[in-house]
């Protein structure tokens, strides 16, 4: 008889920045339900715990696994004292996701030098020290998997100059890549997923008002004026792709990225 199994029935994840910005799909949120909802033990990780308040409400409401840990992902002692809660708490290391992350606006003369620092450090630092201390806790089980959540900034244009979003979020692609290899015939993936533009507790919270003033709905219509797909998605279709590229039905897939953008990315302007 067929028994139907969960995705990741049993695996223990590190999701970073599993809270959000606001109430609604962020990324970090989104991820760590879905994975609990097909089966994974969740160690969310987040600056602010209030932040993970709903993340954890929703995952209770299952009866899913959550436990979390408030930690500054750019800084390497808090990320050396998380895995060795995770490693007390659950015993292993699965699966990570690098997910937190977020933009600043600015060119080269607009971003001061300490902003350009900060957003290396948010979004390309976090994810080197994460992988620096997870990672030998993998080769030592033989497996693991890990998905950096990126951005199509990281390989377009998409909007509005973010020179230093821009540049970590491509740091983040290629240095997948290159991990992916080194690390293939010991049993670990890593991969990448490229949101686009989604509609994120983010643009209510942040972008409306660097953005267009504070006018959130002329802000999400410029953002959908962009995208081929009638509709935007949000943190739940990161989630799913976050979700296949985790899962052993991605078993043959390293060093790669899948684009989550309603076809921004393959339109020519
Ligand atoms: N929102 C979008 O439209 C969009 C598009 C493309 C890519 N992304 C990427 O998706 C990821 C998540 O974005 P989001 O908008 O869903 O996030 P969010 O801002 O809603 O939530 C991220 C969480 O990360 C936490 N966080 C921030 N800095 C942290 C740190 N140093 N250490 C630990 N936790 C920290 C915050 O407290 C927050 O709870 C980011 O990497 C972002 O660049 C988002």
């Amino acid at each position: 008889m067929f028994v139907p199994k969960l995705r990741l029935e049993n695996k223990v994840v590190i999701v970073t920045g599993a809270g959000c910005v606001g109430p609604g799909w962020g990324n970090g949120r989104a991820i760590s339900v879905r994975f609990a909802q097909e089966g994974a033990r969740v160690f969310a990780v987040d600056k602010s715990l209030d932040a993970m308040t709903e993340t954890r409400d929703m995952i209770h409401a299952f009866g899913g696994d959550f436990t979390p840990h408030v930690a500054d992902v750019t800084d390497s002692r808090a990320i050396a004292e998380l895995v060795t809660a995770c490693i007390a708490r659950y015993g292993t290391i699965d699966l990570l996701v690098n997910n937190v992350g977020g933009p600043a606006p600015g060119g080269p003369v607009v971003l001061s030098e300490e902003s350009w620092d900060a957003q290396i450090d948010l979004n390309l630092k976090s994810v080197f020290l994460m992988c620096k201390y997870v990672m030998p806790v993998m080769e030592s089980q033989g497996a693991g998997a890990i998905v950096n959540i990126a951005s199509i900034s990281g390989i377009r244009f998409s909007g509005s100059p973010q020179v230093g979003y821009a540049a970590a979020k491509a740091g983040v692609i290629q240095f997948g890549r290159v991990v992916a290899v080194e690390y293939a015939k010991k049993g670990i993936r890593i991969n990448t997923v490229l949101p686009g533009q989604l509609h994120t507790p983010l643009v209510d919270a942040v972008l409306a008002n660097t953005q267009s003033g504070g006018d959130v709905e002329t802000l999400l219509k410029r953002r959908q004026a962009r995208i081929p797909m009638p509709f935007t998605g949000d943190g739940r279709d990161t989630a799913n792709a976050a979700l296949f590229l985790a899962s052993d039905e991605a078993r043959f897939i390293t060093g790669t990225e899948l684009i989550v953008d309603g076809g921004m990315t393959a339109k020519c302007d």
